[in-house]
């Protein structure tokens, strides 16, 4: 998604801004730009693709002496809305060469601003919502407004979710910074000022840093930061001292992120539920912050890899804890009328704390009257700090657009919040509890091997990687896994793939089958597993290419698979109860080699952001 970044008061502000941006590009991005002020005149570079063609043309400008690198830039990475990726359309947008804009978000009313605009005479070079921005500064500043005031009337008049920042050659000495809805973090530094969409884009620059909230907007000068809020009035924010390792972040020796990602695993699955104990080895989940004083039901919120991780959530609390649960996807859940009969709690679950979606899930529930709690990866991000209760995952920075990581550890605490609940509500004894317990001591060991299926799946990939389609089956526990692991596949390799419960097949998918579609099951025997099989033997009578994974009694049972990966033999019960992290590592493996073999770029997949912070 679209990342901001701005220096002022440092030198090679530009360089600055640049290195800024490298640390924003895990979001996704598809074309960059920056723009600095050099005394009186406006210095503008952009370029689509990666950040290296900005990169080389800086470099070469920087070489002729033909850009100064002063005290003042900004700069962006934009993930096309509105308006086809060009150089036009990529930001900073300016307007009269004197006024520069970054923006991330959308501004919903810029089609009835910009037709009042072009009526006063403005001129409007590319097909962005942003342009607006830039304009409506250029109006008020002629009209006699300084840069804060000037700020304010844009702000007054654009709708929509934004983070912008701008600079004005008649305000050299100035960034006007706003936040609604979309991220900025401020940070502070000795006679300079740095902006970014995250922490992490300017921890190089400082540790200390603001977030602005909801409505706030900010006059940055070198040495004073006047923070504003929605009322205009002027406001102290926290200042947070973020970690020294943050901005550390590198493949460690990996090709790629995802690989890194996934092999991190079996080691920081162990801090999340380290987390989640206190000293006496009781669950450390505060059932009463999570609403749950009495039993009643939840509703559970995410959107992609984080909303499958919430439907596993769903059996899990269901089967464990006897609660109802109601999920639903972000997206829709407050655009319509969800009864809350017999509710008290909404958990939304993000692993960027920054989903858009997600985010207004979360206040829509607030605004029901429900207690609202997180499950986040990124301490410190906005979901993280408007949630009444946040339960963090401790996966670390997660780079790679693919969730790999970040979902295993939703798991963990979903798995823990369903021990809990069942614990409280008296559906399982203590002797389960203790049981689940050294289950979970078990769980680091039984990733590592289950990574080491890793050469079977390399063969695999290869079979499968000209496919122009991909089945993912599942029954129980192991459907919202066929869901997350075609949203891999697809996401990555950019193989069609679907996932379906496997019962369901029957009702209208499979007439989908054609001779070779790679037909793909993992299974364990969980009692269910034969009911799965007879699913399977329908898509191979129909010439499907069937792959089943799964544990020696089902690849047994299942003998007439084309292609079978045996997983590690593990105790019944925990397999069976732990299913879907255990096969969520076959899961990403697949997409992350067949992807690999295709050449598509793993890390940062077209049309992607791994924090969607639009609509
Ligand atoms: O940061 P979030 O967990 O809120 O992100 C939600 C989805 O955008 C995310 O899971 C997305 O589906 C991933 N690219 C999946 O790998």
């Amino acid at each position: 998604m679209c990342g901001v970044v701005a220096v002022i008061g440092k030198a090679e502000a530009s360089s600055l801004v640049i290195e800024g941006l490298k640390k924003l590009e895990y979001r996704g991005y598809d074309s960059a730009g920056i723009a600095s002020l050099d005394k009186k005149k406006l210095q503008v570079l952009k370029s689509e693709g990666k950040l290296t063609n900005l990169v080389n043309q800086f470099d070469l400008l920087i070489s002729k002496k033909s850009y100064n690198d002063t005290e003042i830039a900004i700069g962006h990475t934009r993930w096309a809305t509105h308006g086809n990726v060009s150089i036009e359309n990529a930001h900073p947008l300016t307007s009269d060469n004197k006024v520069a804009v970054v923006h991330n978000g959308i501004i919903e009313n810029y089609a009835s601003l910009k037709k009042t605009l072009i009526s006063e005479g403005y001129v409007f070079s590319s097909v962005t919502d942003t342009e607006v921005i830039p304009h409506l500064f250029t109006k008020y500043i002629k009209q006699g407004n300084d840069f804060l005031e000037s700020g304010k009337l844009v702000l007054k008049v654009i709708k929509g979710a934004f983070a912008f920042i701008a600079i004005s050659v008649d305000f050299p000495d100035q960034l006007f910074v706003s936040r609604n809805s979309s991220p900025i973090a401020i940070g502070i530094g000795d006679k300079c000022n740095f902006i970014g969409s995250d922490a992490q884009s300017i921890a190089h620059l400082t540790k200390r840093i603001i977030y602005l909230e909801d409505g706030d907007y900010a006059l940055v000068k070198n040495e004073t930061l006047d923070i504003f809020d929605a009322q205009s009035n002027i406001v102290d924010r926290q200042i947070i001292h973020v970690n020294s390792d943050i901005g550390l972040i590198n493949k460690g020796g990996y090709k790629h992120f995802m690989k890194k990602e996934m092999f991190e695993q079996p080691s920081i699955i162990p801090q999340t539920i380290g987390s989640l104990f206190n000293e006496d080895q009781s669950i450390n989940i505060n059932l009463d912050k999570l609403g749950f004083t009495n039993k009643s039901s939840l509703t559970i919120c995410a959107a992609g890899t984080s909303f499958y991780a919430a439907l596993i959530g769903k059996y899990w609390i269901e089967q464990i804890a006897d609660i109802p649960v109601l999920v639903d996807l972000a997206s829709e859940y407050r655009y319509r009328k969800p009864s809350v009969f017999g509710q008290t709690s909404i958990l939304v679950i993000s692993q960027s704390g920054e989903s858009l979606d997600t985010l207004m899930a979360l206040r829509y529930g607030k605004e029901l009257g429900l207690t609202t709690t997180a499950i986040v990866n990124v301490t410190g991000s906005t979901i993280d700090r408007e949630a009444d209760y946040s339960l963090h995952t401790k996966a670390g920075p997660e780079i790679a657009v693919a969730s790999t990581k970040s979902f295993t550890s939703q798991l963990i605490v979903l798995f823990l919040i369903a021990v809990s609940l069942g614990k409280k509500f008296n559906n399982i004894d203590a002797n389960k509890v203790n049981k689940i317990k050294q289950y979970l001591n078990m769980l680091p060991l039984a990733l590592a091997n289950m990574l080491k299926l890793e050469d079977q799946i390399i063969a695999l990939s290869q079979q499968i990687k000209n496919s122009k389609s991909v089945i993912f089956l599942g029954r129980g526990y192991m459907y919202p896994l066929a869901l997350e692991a075609a949203l891999k596949l697809k996401e990555i390799s950019y193989i069609h793939a679907e996932g379906f419960a496997a019962g369901e097949m029957k009702h209208g998918p499979i007439a989908l089958i054609e001779d070779g579609l790679p037909v793909i099951m993992f299974i364990i025997s969980d009692g269910y597993e034969d009911k799965s099989i007879s699913n399977l033997q329908e898509a191979h009578s129909r010439g499907a290419k069937v792959i089943v994974i799964g544990d020696e009694a089902c690849l047994k049972k299942a003998s007439f698979a084309e292609i079978k990966i045996k997983i590690p033999d593990i105790d019944d019960e925990f397999k069976s109860l732990l299913s879907p992290i255990l096969m969520a590592i076959p899961a990403q493996l697949l997409a992350y080699h067949v992807s690999r073999e295709r050449g598509t770029d793993i890390d940062q997949p077209r049309n992607l952001a791994k924090s969607v912070t639009v609509e």
